[in-house]
């Protein structure tokens, strides 16, 4: 029986929730969860803290995550994974819960395969591209946040006539933009699982502008290309004004959604239920609105994503 697990996070709304979900259910079980601050840098440096279920109290609507995250290069090497190890067994680790997007989840799965540790991950990330997974935790709230401010923009687009590019995150997937650009009414979306030819885009516009219809917002994926070089093309071929805005790390950040508080909560429970099954180098996932795992190395996996009919209907619709 598991006495000591570990947790860290990477950042996105939910995540906070996950935390509470897992810190709450380890202490039905009687396990102590320890929390590992700034993700794998606090690995490697020791640094850590005992989580209580008061300590998650009044968490579970905040954004972030209150472990702090970070980006870590040291983690890559043999000897920055030898110090997480040591912190592993200075701490008395038994487990590890880690709650991130695909660059977290591919060190869960080497934590568990290279130095067979138990190790769960739970997909977080606004990015939607965890192979195998519906809905990752974060995603849900990033394109509430993101369809927020393109009603605003649509607001002085429509009032001023203007062409509006707006960029979105999604470093190599475009599940965020392709949503937003749907949900928000845009007239065209540029993805980088499609093919895009500006010199047709510019085309429509021109012989919309002849009918009358001015305003546009192209929804641009960060992994596609650049909203500003886009914008600058788009007034060099049809010489019309653009306008441009790049939404940034605002889709990351904010009160998660009911949606997000959701999945985190089960995902994160079951997370718990998994590892003390005795699970490990797995990935939680919900289907059919059912908890299960699925293999962490097909976790990380490029993700394919249904593109072709919702960018019809965004452009059938437009
Ligand atoms: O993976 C999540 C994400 O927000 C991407 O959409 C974006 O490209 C990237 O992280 C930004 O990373 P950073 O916060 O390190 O600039």
């Amino acid at each position: 029986m598991m006495k000591r697990i570990g947790i860290l996070t990477r950042d996105c709304a939910g995540v906070n929730a996950c935390l509470r979900a897992v810190v709450r259910m380890a202490s039905y079980y009687q396990i102590k969860v320890i929390g590992i601050i700034r993700e794998y840098e606090g690995l490697i440096n020791n640094e850590t803290k005992i989580l209580t279920r008061s300590s998650v109290s009044g968490i579970i609507n905040l954004g972030g995550t209150i472990l702090k995250t970070s980006r870590s290069k040291e983690f890559l090497t043999p000897e920055g994974q030898e110090k997480a190890i040591k912190t592993i067994k200075d701490n008395d680790i038994e487990g590890l819960i880690i709650v991130g997007g695909n660059g977290t989840l591919a060190g869960a799965h080497l934590l568990a395969t290279k130095y067979s540790l138990p190790v769960i991950g739970v997909p977080a990330t606004i990015d939607n591209d965890v192979n195998g997974v519906d809905l990752t935790i974060g995603t849900d709230t990033a394109v509430n946040v993101a369809l927020d401010a393109l009603d605003k923009i649509r607001d002085t687009a429509t009032s001023l006539e203007r062409i509006f590019v707006v960029e979105v995150m999604g470093r190599n997937c475009g599940y965020l933009a392709l949503r937003v650009a749907l949900a928000g009414g845009c007239e065209e979306v540029l993805l980088p699982e499609r093919k895009f030819n500006i010199e047709e885009m510019c085309q429509e516009i021109a012989l919309g502008n002849t009918k009358g219809k001015i305003s546009w917002i192209i929804v641009v994926a960060e992994g596609k290309a650049k909203a500003t070089e886009i914008a600058q093309k788009i007034t060099e071929i049809t010489n019309l004004e653009t306008r441009v805005t790049i939404l940034g790390h605002i889709q990351r950040g904010g009160r998660p959604t009911a949606l997000d508080r959701i999945i985190a909560t089960r995902m994160g429970s079951y997370a718990v239920e998994a590892l003390k099954e005795g699970e490990t180098d797995k990935c939680i996932i919900i289907k059919d609105d059912k908890l299960s795992t699925i293999p962490l190395a097909q976790a990380i996996k490029p993700k394919d994503i249904e593109v072709e009919s919702y960018y019809k209907l965004i452009k059938f619709l437009a």
